[in-house]
């Protein structure tokens, strides 16, 4: 049986309903902070900030939530401790956290190869950054997700819905059907399962992680897209006199993305553009010097960093540029019209 016969009909449909079950097993919301000092008042303060769930506040130092109007320096430190009681936050053994990790929730790309290649997929719980230059497939890529992480756990998703943050307005909902299809998924619920939104500018891009860690809270996101990452940030800070302010909100921007990410488990993908590197030694050696852009903020805060490159008419190369766990390799995939995957044989 080939990925496009998968049998789908033993399977229910798409992402649980049932947000009660997702209010047991999935994070705790903020209200049941509320006692001990803390009123609702301030619960009304947190959310208003984008805090929505205990682990968020646990995850935040004092000093971030100190810059919240109206929570005094009494106040946030009552607030972290009661937080910091339930949400467990100290040290655990190296084998505990190998279970751990070994459970750990890969999201299928489409692509057998380059799911191999990952060591699974697109993993859940951290930042994903994919780069290259136009055309390499990082919106395929990205439009392909969107479908396979509402997919049950064993068919390689996450068993969730998709928060979609386009900022270059290249989110293209016909894609989705398509790529639907091939999974058996309903292609109507898998639509209402994607939440979109468009950004315009770098501080709306911002605004709207409030807004996800908002539904984050209500029910079972398993991934988050923002395609792409740099492109506000290039018109809404120019020349090199705004420099620092930029990486100051890009940095706040991934430690946000990071929270979320930890906060619901969810995975974060970013997709992210190229320029000339143009120091001296690189170009040397390497014909066709492309570097992401986003300095050493994005660099060190995507856990995963990928390079999508050109192949030969619909194939594209992946290579890993960076990972915790795995070795500078590279594989070729393709995109098709049911989204990205594995280069056909007689084309090999
Ligand atoms: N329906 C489709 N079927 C097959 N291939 C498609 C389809 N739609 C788009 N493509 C291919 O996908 C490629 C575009 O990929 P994509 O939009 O992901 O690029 P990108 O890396 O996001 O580029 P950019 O940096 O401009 O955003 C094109 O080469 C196009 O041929
Ligand atoms: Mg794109």
């Amino acid at each position: 049986m080939t990925q496009n016969e998968l049998d789908t009909s033993a399977h229910p449909p798409v992402v649980a309903e049932d947000e009660d079950e997702y209010a047991l097993s999935g994070p705790m919301l903020i209200e049941k902070l509320e006692g001990n000092g803390i009123t609702s008042g301030d619960i009304k303060k947190l959310k208003s900030e984008g805090y929505h769930t205990i682990e968020s506040i646990a995850y935040t130092p004092k000093r971030a939530l100190l810059t919240i109007k109206g929570i005094s320096d009494a106040k946030a430190d009552r607030i972290s401790m009661e937080a910091a009681k339930m949400v467990p936050m100290g040290f655990t053994t190296a084998s505990e956290f190998h279970t751990r990790r070994a459970e750990l929730i890969c999201v299928t790309t489409g692509s057998k190869q380059l799911d191999t290649l990952l060591g699974g997929g697109i993993e859940t719980g951290s930042i994903t950054e994919v780069f290259g230059e136009f055309r390499t497939g990082k919106s395929q890529l990205c439009h392909t997700l969107a479908v396979t992480c509402q997919l049950p756990i064993d068919m390689g998703g996450g068993e969730g819905k998709c928060l979609y943050i386009d900022t270059e307005g290249t989110f293209r909902p016909i894609r989705l059907v398509s790529i639907a299809q091939r999974y058996g998924l309903n292609p109507d619920d898998c639509l209402d399962n994607v939440a979109y939104a468009r950004a315009y500018n770098a501080e709306h891009q911002l605004q709207l992680l409030h807004q996800a860690a908002a539904m984050m809270s209500e029910s079972r996101f398993s991934l988050l897209i923002v395609d792409s990452i740099m492109s506000l940030y290039r018109t809404d800070y120019s020349g090199r006199g705004e420099l620092s302010a930029r990486q100051t909100h890009v940095a706040k921007y991934m430690r946000t993305l990071q929270r979320l990410a930890d906060e619901f488990g969810i995975a974060v993908v970013i997709t992210n553009q190229v320029v000339a590197q143009v120091d001296g030694m690189s170009s040397m050696y390497n014909p066709d010097p492309k570097k992401p852009i986003g300095g050493n903020i994005i660099a060190h805060s995507s856990t995963t960093r990928l390079s999508f490159k050109k192949g030969r008419a619909e194939q594209r190369i992946c290579k890993i540029y960076d990972s915790p766990c795995l070795p500078e390799s590279e594989c070729v995939f393709a995109i098709y019209e049911d989204g990205i995957g594995d280069p056909k044989e007689d084309e090999e």
